[in-house]
């Protein structure tokens, strides 16, 4: 008998609603704990807020908009327009505290002389930092994420062998005004034993195979009229700056495809086809002129000299 009361309900104070079904169920009228009542209104109160400021309700095939609105710099002209997430971003982009920050930076840059820039380790960590992203961007297609290029095609740029140059000054101009190396074929001037020798002797400067009797002949069509190579590569062959033709006299290449060759036959082959097909459009550096600010090149030419040892 003791067990049946204890398992039964307890009278208690609470309030029923007042209906009975069945003779004696009874539903009791428990209020709502107060504090999740007022988190209630709270929300409730929040959403009208949100309501007026934010762009909520589907209106017909439009929506309501919200009073908030979003400034921003568009295409040289200052808009103001309603909040949405893309007027937001924009105006986040250009005004807020990173925005901020990077601009004050680039405006250093922009005011600072190189031999400045260099000396100054925030400028440089900013310089390093944005350079990467840009780089990533639009550079990295072509030169490598990491800029170490393609043989055959895109040059080294963290070697500090320079086609076009080195000095912050030089890269500057490649930058904004781009390069595009010229040689000519040599398919119709030299021919294959020709080609041969003036190969083994390109490949002799570097010590890639041994001098020997073909390339004591290619010397003469290097520096001869037959090849006349000397013209652009230079008497000593370590190429000429403003023509953007290889030093050819160290073991680095960009174009002739050495490093993969395994036998000095493998590697006179390589040699030969460039010399063959000379470098007519093959590739071309674009000119960023009027595709990046002057600041920003300014800025990448301080970060390639940085990647590559620059001179
Ligand atoms: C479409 C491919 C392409 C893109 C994109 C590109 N480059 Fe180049 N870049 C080249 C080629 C090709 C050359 C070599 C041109 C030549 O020697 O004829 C070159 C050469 C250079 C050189 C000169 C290297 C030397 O040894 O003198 C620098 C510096 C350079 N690029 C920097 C950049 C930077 C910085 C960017 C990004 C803003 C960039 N490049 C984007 C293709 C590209
Ligand atoms: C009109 C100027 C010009 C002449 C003449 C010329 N070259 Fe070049 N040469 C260049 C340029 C520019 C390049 C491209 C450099 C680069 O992008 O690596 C080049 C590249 C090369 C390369 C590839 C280097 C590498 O790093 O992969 C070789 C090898 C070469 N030349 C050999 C010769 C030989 C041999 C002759 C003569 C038979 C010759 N060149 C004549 C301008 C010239």
């Amino acid at each position: 008998m003791s067990e049946t009361t204890t398992n039964q309900q307890k009278p208690t104070a609470v309030q029923t609603t007042g209906h009975a079904w069945d003779g004696d169920l009874q539903e009791f009228n428990n209020p709502l704990p107060r504090w999740w009542l007022w988190s209630f209104y709270a929300t409730v109160v929040f959403a009208v807020i949100y309501w007026f400021l934010y762009p909520t309700w589907p209106v017909g095939s439009s929506w309501t908009k919200g009073v908030l609105s979003a400034t921003f710099t568009e295409g040289g002209k200052q808009e103001t327009m309603r909040w949405n997430t893309r007027s937001a971003l924009l105006e986040d982009l250009q005004t807020g505290a990173d925005a901020t920050r990077q601009r004050e930076y680039f405006e250093k840059i922009a005011a600072a002389d190189f031999a400045t820039i260099q000396k100054d380790p925030q400028m440089l960590a900013f310089v390093n930092q944005a350079g990467k992203r840009i780089f990533e961007t639009n550079c990295s297609a072509c030169h490598g994420r990491g800029g170490q290029g393609v043989v055959g095609l895109f040059p080294n740029l963290v070697d500090d062998d320079w086609l076009w140059g080195g000095t912050f000054k030089d890269i500057q101009y490649t930058i904004t005004h781009g390069r595009n190396g010229y040689m000519p074929s040599f398919k119709g001037t030299l021919n294959t034993a020709q080609l041969d020798d003036v190969a083994s002797y390109v490949l002799s400067l570097s010590g890639e195979v041994q001098a020997d009797e073909a390339s004591a002949r290619g010397k003469q069509i290097f520096e001869g009229p037959v090849g006349g190579c000397y013209m652009c590569h230079g008497d000593a062959a370590k190429g000429i700056k403003s023509m953007g033709s290889a030093n050819l006299t160290d073991k680095i290449w960009t174009l002739a495809n050495v490093p993969a060759a395994t036998t000095p036959e493998a590697k006179i082959e390589a040699v030969k086809a460039v010399v063959s097909n000379g470098v007519i459009n093959v590739r071309t550096m674009p000119a960023w002129d009027g595709r990046m600010s002057a600041d920003e090149i300014k800025l990448m030419a301080v970060y390639i000299h940085q990647l590559g040892g620059g001179q």
